[in-house]
């Protein structure tokens, strides 16, 4: 199932509450948080307390990708705070099989997430455990950025090993999605589409999701 999941990253953050219940109405899916805190990306954004701040206004879910070190010190947090996925980085974690049952454990999804750099045989041997593997198509920690263009191969070389498998997990891209590429990322066996400055800077985000969403549902 495709699913349009806006990064409130290139938002108005003096209006989050508006800009979340603004992409509700215009037909987004999911309302993708990115948390990052100084340390695994140069970028500090919000913490638990403003995703708890946010949960009124919406029942979409919330994606929560965490770009911090030593997640579980705040697993607990978001999802106290009302996140529906987590995902964590594979380079954030030692224990990453142990991070991914931290999340499970406390009854929400769990994605997890490579940089553009980190080979697919690190999460060989956790993807039955995931619902979601989130890969960035840009390095984290800023939006706007331009898409990696051989990151379409990596899509579909993950998508080529789940069916092996027979494994139902969702790909979420993330990072310089467009109208340009998303026909391209969905052929190759992406579902979940994050984007931040295409929705956000467009003059109407009730026709850019739709558009998003139309061109990448062509692909199935
Ligand atoms: C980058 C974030 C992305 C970012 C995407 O580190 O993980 O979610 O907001 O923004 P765009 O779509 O503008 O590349
Ligand atoms: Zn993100």
């Amino acid at each position: 199932m495709i699913k349009i999941a806006p990064s409130i990253l290139s938002a108005d953050f003096a209006n989050l509450g508006d800009e979340i219940k603004k992409i509700d109405e215009c037909g987004a899916d999911m309302v993708h948080v990115d948390v990052m805190d100084g340390v695994f990306v140069p970028n500090i954004t919000i913490g638990a307390g403003v995703v708890g701040g946010l949960r009124k206004y919406t029942k979409l879910e919330f994606d929560v990708h965490l770009m911090i070190e030593n997640p579980d010190k705040h697993i607990e947090d978001f999802v106290k705070a009302g996140s529906d996925i987590i995902t964590v980085h594979v380079e954030s974690t030692k224990h990453l099989h142990r991070t991914i049952q931290n999340v499970k454990k406390r009854g929400v999804k769990c994605g997890v997430s490579l940089n553009p750099a980190t080979s697919l045989k690190d999460i060989e041997w956790v993807l039955q455990d995931v619902d979601m593997v989130l890969l960035m198509t840009v390095n984290p920690g800023f939006g706007g950025q331009a898409y990696i263009k051989n990151m379409t191969d990596k899509v579909r070389m993950l998508r080529n090993i789940l069916d092996d498998r027979g494994l139902d997990v969702d790909i979420e891209v993330d990072g310089g999605v467009s109208e340009d590429n998303i026909k391209m990322l969905s052929k190759a066996g992406a579902n979940v589409f994050v984007s931040g400055s295409t929705i956000f800077k467009s003059n109407d985000i009730q026709k850019t999701i739709s558009d998003l969403r139309k061109l990448a549902e062509g692909e199935r």
